[in-house]
C-alpha cells in the first residue's frame, strides 16, 4: 500500500482533565477527500487544529506523506502550512481588505505577486466559484454568506496546494447553496489533484464531497466508510446522528 497523504494514529487531547479526543484514526489517500462528520463539540475543527499544528496533542502521532509533524517548529511548520490551503469555520475574511486582497493574501504577504498579478489571479479564483470580476473590488462585509464562503473557497485554492482543508463550508447555507458550494468544493479540489479533508455537521455536504466518511462520536471515530453506505450502517450513533439531522432539517 502507498503511504497516505494524510495519516492520524490514536490521536489524545484534553482540556482541564477532559478528553476531547479520545484515539482518533484517520488516513487519507493522496489525492482522496475525507469528510469528518459529527455533532457539535465532537471534536471535528480540534482534529483539523492539531492537523493543521495549531494545537498540539497530548499523545498520539500525525503523519503527511509519511513524515511526523507533531514536532514541527518554525521554518519546517510555515513550510508545511504554506502547502495547505485552508477555509476557516467563519471563514474567516479580513473585513477591511477588497475581496481580492483576502483571495491573494499569501501570495501579497510573501511579495510573491505583484498587487496587479494578485489581483488577475484573484479574479480567476473567484472566477472558479462562480463570481464575477465586480465581487473582486468589494469588501466582504458587502456580500452574501454564500458568496463569503465562496470566496473563503477561492482563498483555500488560490496558491493551489496539495492540501485542503475545510470546516463547514456550507453551515448557514440554505440546502440549495449547500449543493452548489458541495460541486465547487468537489471540482476545484479535483481539478487540483489535491487531497481534501472537510469538516460538516450537514449529511448531504459529506455525501456529495467525501469518498471516505468519518463519523466523530465524544471524541471517537464511531464510524467510517463510504458515502453509499452511511444509510444502512447498522452502526446505533450512525443511526441516531441521522435520526437527529433529519429532525433538524424538518424544522429547518
Ligand atoms: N482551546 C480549547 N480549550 C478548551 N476546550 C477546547 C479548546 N478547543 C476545543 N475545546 C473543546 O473541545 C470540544 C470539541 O471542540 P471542537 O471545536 O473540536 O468541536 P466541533 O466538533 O468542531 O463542534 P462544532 O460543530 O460546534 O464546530 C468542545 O467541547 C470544546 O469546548
Ligand atoms: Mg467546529
Amino acid at each position: 500500500m502507498s503511504t497516505p497523504k494524510i495519516a492520524v494514529q490514536g490521536l489524545c487531547k484534553s482540556f482541564d482533565g477532559e478528553r476531547v479526543l479520545d484515539g482518533v484514526d484517520l488516513s487519507i489517500p493522496d489525492g482522496g477527500s475525507l469528510v469528518l462528520l459529527g455533532e457539535s463539540g465532537s471534536g471535528k475543527t480540534l482534529t483539523l487544529k492539531c492537523i493543521m499544528g495549531l494545537v498540539k496533542p497530548d499523545s498520539g502521532a500525525i503523519r503527511i506523506d509519511g513524515q511526523d509533524t507533531v514536532n514541527l517548529s518554525g521554518r519546517d511548520r510555515d513550510q508545511l502550512l504554506g502547502r495547505c490551503g485552508m477555509l476557516f469555520q467563519q471563514s474567516a475574511l479580513f473585513d477591511s481588505l477588497p475581496v481580492w486582497r483576502n483571495v491573494a493574501f499569501r501570495e501579497l504577504e510573501r511579495k510573491e505577486l505583484s498587487p496587479e498579478a494578485a489581483h488577475a489571479m484573484a479574479v480567476k479564483c473567484l472566477s472558479s466559484v462562480g463570481l464575477g470580476p465586480r465581487v473582486a473590488d468589494l469588501l466582504p462585509s458587502e456580500l452574501s454568506g454564500g458568496m463569503q464562503k465562496r470566496v473563503g473557497i477561492a482563498r483555500a485554492i488560490a496558491s493551489q496546494p496539495e492540501i485542503i482543508l475545510l470546516d463547514e463550508p456550507t453551515a448557514g447555507l440554505d440546502p440549495i447553496m449547500s449543493n452548489v458550494i458541495a460541486g465547487l468544493i468537489v471540482t476545484n479540489v479535483r481539478e487540483l489533484g489535491a487531497t481534501a479533508l472537510s469538516i460538516t455537521s450537514d449529511i448531504n455536504t459529506a455525501i456529495k464531497i467525501a469518498d471516505q466518511i468519518v463519523l466523530l462520536h465524544e471524541g471517537k471515530v464511531a464510524w467510517t466508510g463510504p458515502p453509499d453506505e452511511i444509510a444502512n450502517t447498522g452502526n446505533d450513533v450512525v443511526e441516531r446522528f441521522i435520526h437527529k439531522w433529519k429532525i433538524e432539517q424538518a424544522a429547518a
